[in-house]
């Protein structure tokens, strides 16, 4: 079996909100692999950028013109060397002469196109025998914040995190029980709740900050007591959308209120303390790495984790590990272009002790790479829709390997809780 590359072919295709994307396949003599790149609604400023001038077009016009001659002939099992040749090629910090959605489409393709020439499945090349950890899925159940349109929540996402349960498809099942409950309880409260929803499926309903919270909680009890199990729940604040440069406030429109970063954090510990948030994303804006840490040696028993603070960027990383930022990170491989970026960014964080939560994007595509990519990696937690199209890919996938590892497979191990 080889796996030197033949060719690489590139598309334009589509994402769940109709945005122009790119899918690339990559072929060896013995296989083939393809990829597609998502992408996000609230970027972070130190992400990579996603596509050359010109956009899919020129980044078509880049891979056939360049990139396809250069990596035709290398072996797609030297994944670290795909990815050099990929800066190599870009020759920025940033990928922005060919694009970081560009170099995150082929290096995902060529690692898919590297497994199946040997006959196996994505995680078991990279991750080996070892690799049989299910993480827990961290779903999303109301949006708000830039991830909602008209009257909603500041914050913008409320994610149910069921750490009780026993097994990935238990996990999956409370998750999408919880999201049903919640609808249930909206529609309750308003008539006029329509059953809107946002792109990552997430419902969309005209309630306060404070209201969410209640909501999300009553669901996560009954659901945890109906399933015999505790089903946590957290937020990704986004709050780098929220913060005023100007003024050096937090604006919640919703509420009427505004904070500054002393307040944001009495806000957070509070919330934290009343309702036992098991899991909060981006509590500050994404150069506030002080408050991060004030609010990460406070907080107890809660996950405190880097989003746009970090944007899976390792340097970013290590100047935060200095700090004492947070205690995890969120892990989007198309935030900083290659898998080989990724995985070396996901090794400081496990050695110093750092949960890696791998990501979706709002905006996403079926493809369900980011799910072989957390068992690959150990992540003990994946975030992810719930019941979206594009989200529910990687969720059914984690359902298929779980199914394929069958006695092997176990669920990892979320030590804080
Ligand atoms: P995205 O953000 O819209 O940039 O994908 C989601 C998130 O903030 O986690
Ligand atoms: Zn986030």
């Amino acid at each position: 079996m080889s796996s030197i590359i033949e060719d690489l072919i590139a598309r334009k295709i589509f994402n769940n909100r109709g945005e122009e994307t790119i899918e690339v396949d990559v072929i060896t003599t013995s296989g083939f692999g393809r990829a597609s790149a998502p992408s996000g609604q609230s970027r972070g400023k130190a992400e990579v950028v996603y596509y050359p001038q010109g956009g899919v077009d020129q980044a078509l016009k880049k891979i056939e013109d360049l990139i396809a001659p250069e990596l035709a002939g290398l072996n797609a099992d030297f994944q670290e060397e795909i990815d050099s040749t990929l800066h190599e090629i870009d020759g920025t910090t940033n990928f922005k002469n060919i694009g970081g959605n560009t170099a995150f489409a082929i290096s995902l393709a060529n690692a898919e196109a590297a497994a199946n020439s040997h006959g196996l499945l994505l995680f078991q090349f990279l991750g080996g025998n070892n690799a049989n950890t299910l993480p827990y899925p961290l779903g999303n159940c109301i949006s708000g914040g830039l991830h909602a349109r008209g009257k909603a929540p500041d914050i913008q996402e409320y994610l149910a995190l069921p750490h009780g349960a026993e097994t990935f498809l238990e996990a999956a099942t409370a998750n999408a029980q919880i999201h049903r409950k919640i609808g249930d309880a909206l529609k309750k409260k308003s008539a006029l709740f329509s059953g809107g929803k946002s792109d990552e499926g997430a419902w969309i309903a005209n309630i306060g900050n404070i209201d969410a919270f209640e909501v999300i909680s009553k669901a996560c009890e009954e659901v945890g007591n109906e399933l015999d199990f505790e089903c946590g729940f957290g937020v990704d604040v986004a709050a780098s959308s929220l913060w005023k440069e100007k003024e050096e406030k937090y604006i919640y429109q919703n509420e009427e209120k505004k904070r500054d970063a002393e307040e944001q954090l009495e806000f957070l510990l509070d919330l934290i303390e009343t309702y036992h948030l098991a899991y909060v994303e981006d509590p500050f804006h994404e150069e506030d790495f002080e408050s991060f840490a004030k609010l990460t040696k406070k907080a107890n028993n809660c996950l405190i984790c880097g989003d746009d603070l970090f944007t899976t960027n390792n340097e970013r990383l290590s100047h935060g590990i200095k700090l004492g930022a947070a205690n995890a990170i969120i892990i989007k491989v198309n935030q900083i272009g290659t898998l080989t970026d990724a995985s070396e960014t996901i090794e400081t964080a496990q050695r110093y002790g750092y949960m890696p939560v791998m990501s979706h994007r709002s905006g996403d595509t079926c493809d369900w790479h980011i799910a072989q990519l957390a068992v690959t990696f150990k992540c003990p937690i994946i975030k992810t829709g719930i019941v979206e199209g594009a989200h529910i890919a990687k969720i059914n996938e984690l359902v298929r390997i779980e199914h394929f590892l069958g006695n092997r497979a176990k669920m990892a191990d979320l030590k804080i809780f």
